[in-house]
């Protein structure tokens, strides 16, 4: 029987099966780093308030330097029958010092300690995510520069509505994104308190200075109540909503993305090297990584919801049921990080089809709502504007014509008010260019934002 460090007052050995089930080292060990980075910490704080000896606290810490390395380089076996990731680098500790080993777990809990760990580990991270989100903001800018000239549907209900600058088009997403980064950064701050010294649940007996660890474990501060401090997932729970809304946002994107890349569309054409063949059809290229990136939108999703539902009505403070809180963040945070970067680089590597899009433009009747605009500019009440264009859309369409072909006497057939200058104001050009205000779709205004955006 392999010594439990809690194993004083059992007089049975654990069952075997329940070991197992019981277990977290088996997906956990990617906390490894984090927890002997605490560690140490925690060691030199005792060493430095006298609750250790320094000596002791200087050997633990080298004790750990070398269990870090020993896991790097992949040589340390981690036992199940040691439960978890902490007592398996505690007994390793104990195994490499001796009986010094043990005073590491002084003043302090499991409980407090993976509330450290998981903190930390989420912190390096989202530092990781806030990189690929920095990335892939500078795909969509880049898109959105390099193709200025191109014109294509804006729609609503996925019906030709407006025209629209594709670069504008993908600065809405941008702008998506920049809110993620922000809710990102918001919760980060929020969660970088320190746990430590909170304990099982009611703080500590020793004279530990909890400040101090958090200064040198980069936190802003300490956590304000001990029952809370190991109790509380929400920064995960917070996490996997940034996460779950940032995946709703590449899935909208991976949907439009997989439209735009069918014969029926040809919008785009996404590099080879982000799709795949049919092992049928030999006319296929499918665009698996959109397809990819909308279906693991799924798996977020699922994983916020799991969170929430394990936490539901748990009382104060620890319990076992929060050990099921990290197969859902880590499985987050990899799909996160996976489809980011596949998807900065996938957006960088995009060919546009630029006349395609203008043909589908100037389908739809997609100027109508300027000829609108233009007789209510020309003191008819827009309801009625409303009404004149719409008998116009009618007989264009009973004629198969489109607006911009109507000759001078057509448009007079609806409204006199409709003079020559009607055909500055159909083309796709004009109609995109008169939306000059802040936020709106002219070229101008485009450019604006996007200068806005290159020097901030
Ligand atoms: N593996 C445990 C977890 O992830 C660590 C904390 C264990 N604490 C305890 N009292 N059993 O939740």
């Amino acid at each position: 029987m392999t010594q439990k460090l809690w194993g004083g007052r059992f007089t049975q050995p654990t069952d075997k099966f329940v070991e197992e089930f019981t277990a977290s080292i088996g997906f956990e060990l990617r906390l490894g780093y984090y927890d002997i980075h605490g560690s140490k910490a925690h060691a030199e704080m005792l060493g430095r308030q006298g609750i250790i000896a320094v000596a002791e606290a200087e050997q633990i810490i080298a004790g750990l330097d070398e269990i870090a390395k020993d896991i790097e380089a992949g040589d340390l076996e981690f036992s199940v029958a040691l439960e978890d990731i902490h007592m398996n680098i505690e007994a390793r500790l104990i195994e490499l010092i001796g009986a010094v080993g043990g005073k590491l777990h002084t003043g302090r809990s499991r409980n407090d300690q993976v509330a450290v760990d998981v903190r930390l580990y989420l912190r390096d991270e989202i530092d990781v995510i806030l990189d690929y989100l920095t990335k892939l903001e500078s795909s969509l800018i880049e898109q959105a520069e390099t193709n200025l000239d191109v014109i294509m549907p804006g729609y609503t209900h996925l019906q030709t509505a407006q025209p629209v600058l594709y670069s504008h088009h993908m600065l809405a997403y941008r702008e998506m994104i920049a809110r993620d980064c922000s809710r990102l950064r918001d919760l980060r701050a929020r969660f970088n308190q320190m746990p430590l010294g909170a304990g099982a649940l009611a703080g500590t007996t020793f004279p530990i200075d909890r400040e101090w660890v958090a200064e040198k474990l980069g936190f802003d501060g300490v956590t304000r109540n001990s029952l809370d401090s190991v109790s509380d997932r929400d920064f995960a729970i917070e996490f996997c909503s940034f996460a779950a809304i940032l995946m709703m946002h590449l899935s909208r994107l991976a949907e439009e993305l997989i439209l735009w890349s069918s014969a029926d569309f040809s919008f785009i054409e996404l590099s080879d090297a982000f799709c795949t063949g049919s092992s049928i059809m030999p006319q296929k290229k499918n665009p698996d990584v959109p397809e990819l990136v909308r279906g693991k939108t799924g798996r977020v999703y699922g994983n916020l919801i799991s969170l929430l539902t394990l936490m539901k009505s748990l009382p104060l403070a620890y319990n076992k049921d929060m050990q099921e809180d990290k197969e859902p963040l880590f499985d987050t945070i990899d799909t996160v990080k996976g489809s980011l970067k596949v998807f900065a680089d996938m957006i960088a590597e995009m060919k546009v089809k630029g006349d395609n899009m203008r043909i589908a433009a100037s389908r739809g009747f997609s100027t109508a709502t300027d000829v609108a605009d233009y007789c209510v500019r020309k003191g008819l009440p827009f309801r009625q504007a409303h009404e004149v264009v719409g008998q116009t859309v009618r007989y264009c369409l009973e004629t198969g014509k489109d607006i911009p072909e109507l000759n001078l006497a057509e448009f007079k057939e609806f409204s006199a008010l409709i003079e020559a200058d009607i055909y500055d104001f159909v083309t796709l050009e004009a109609s995109v260019n008169s939306r000059k205000a802040t936020g709106g779709t002219a070229r101008e205004a485009v450019e604006r934002e996007l200068s806005r955006l290159k020097s901030s």
